[in-house]
């Protein structure tokens, strides 16, 4: 019987790059996302994650026609580039409801198929999930509580055979930065020309290799540990980069 694999967010950017190859690996891909996918997928469904009775529709869609999980990518999610002061109370919570309380609901509603398949949980989460930067605070939380979300829950699951993997991409080259809300201009990044297919590819290897958490491009792993031996320094960078001082 193939193997299922739930990705949120297939419509553009990485989650397309996920779904393609993932079913290119042999899964049969139950693609989620608002807007349909331009790709070859074996079910999509329409669904804003951030309302609960669509949660509930792709977990009854996937229990009536598939029948297993197992493995389940919360791919889904969205960025914000403003000051802390540019930021409404509204705006906040948006982020979390996508970013953080979505992802967190659907685990937990996909945990009895997944205990059923000892399959994996693979949450997207992001660099800034581990080092902070102006301008994206709002961000950098929902993606910090994804990290906490992610850790918290391995030790917990791994009894039932279950992994939980972290996926922190850098910047990557996808409609990410357009889908953006806020007004700030985000600056150039050396690593921009990371790649969605790249970041694709390392998750799968890190599915494979039963992995805790994967950086994408693997030089962020370095830069995140000097960041914490001197945060002054990125502070630094981050008023000058931002323009804000
Ligand atoms: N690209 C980067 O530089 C970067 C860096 C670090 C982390 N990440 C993370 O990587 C993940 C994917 O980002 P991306 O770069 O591929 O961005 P993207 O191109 O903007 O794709 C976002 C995907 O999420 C879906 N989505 C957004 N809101 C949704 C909702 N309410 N319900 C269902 N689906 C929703 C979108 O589909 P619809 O609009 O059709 O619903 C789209 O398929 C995100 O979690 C992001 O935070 C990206």
């Amino acid at each position: 019987m193939d193997k299922v694999a739930v990705i949120t967010g297939v419509s553009s950017g990485l989650g397309m790059q996920e779904a393609d190859l993932f079913r290119k690996s042999g899964f049969k891909v139950v693609g989620v996302s608002r807007s349909k996918p331009n790709l070859g997928i074996d079910h999509w469904i329409q669904a804003d994650i951030t309302v609960p009775e669509e949660r509930d529709k792709i977990i009854d869609y996937v229990e009536n026609e598939c029948g297993r999980v197992d493995l389940l990518i919360n791919n889904a999610g969205r960025g914000s580039y403003a000051l802390w002061e540019e930021l409404s109370e509204e705006e906040l919570r948006s982020l979390f409801e996508l970013n953080f309380f979505a992802l967190v609901d659907l685990t937990m509603k996909f945990l009895p198929m997944l205990k059923e398949s000892k399959g994996t949980i693979i949450n997207v989460s992001s660099v800034l999930g581990k080092i902070h930067i102006a301008c994206m605070g709002g961000y950098c939380c929902s993606k910090y509580a994804v990290v906490a979300f992610s850790d918290s829950l391995r030790p917990e699951v791994k009894k039932y055979g279950i992994n939980v993997i972290n996926i922190m991409p850098g910047r990557i080259d996808t409609g990410f930065s357009q889908n953006c809300v806020g007004q700030r201009k985000p600056p150039s990044t050396p690593m921009v020309n990371a790649k969605p297919r790249g970041l694709a590819k390392v998750m799968y290897k890190a599915y494979c290799r039963g992995s805790r958490q994967k950086f994408y491009p693997w030089v962020y792993g370095p830069f995140v540990s000097l960041s914490r031996i001197i945060p002054n320094f990125l502070d630094k960078i981050n008023r000058k980069a931002w323009k804000i001082d």
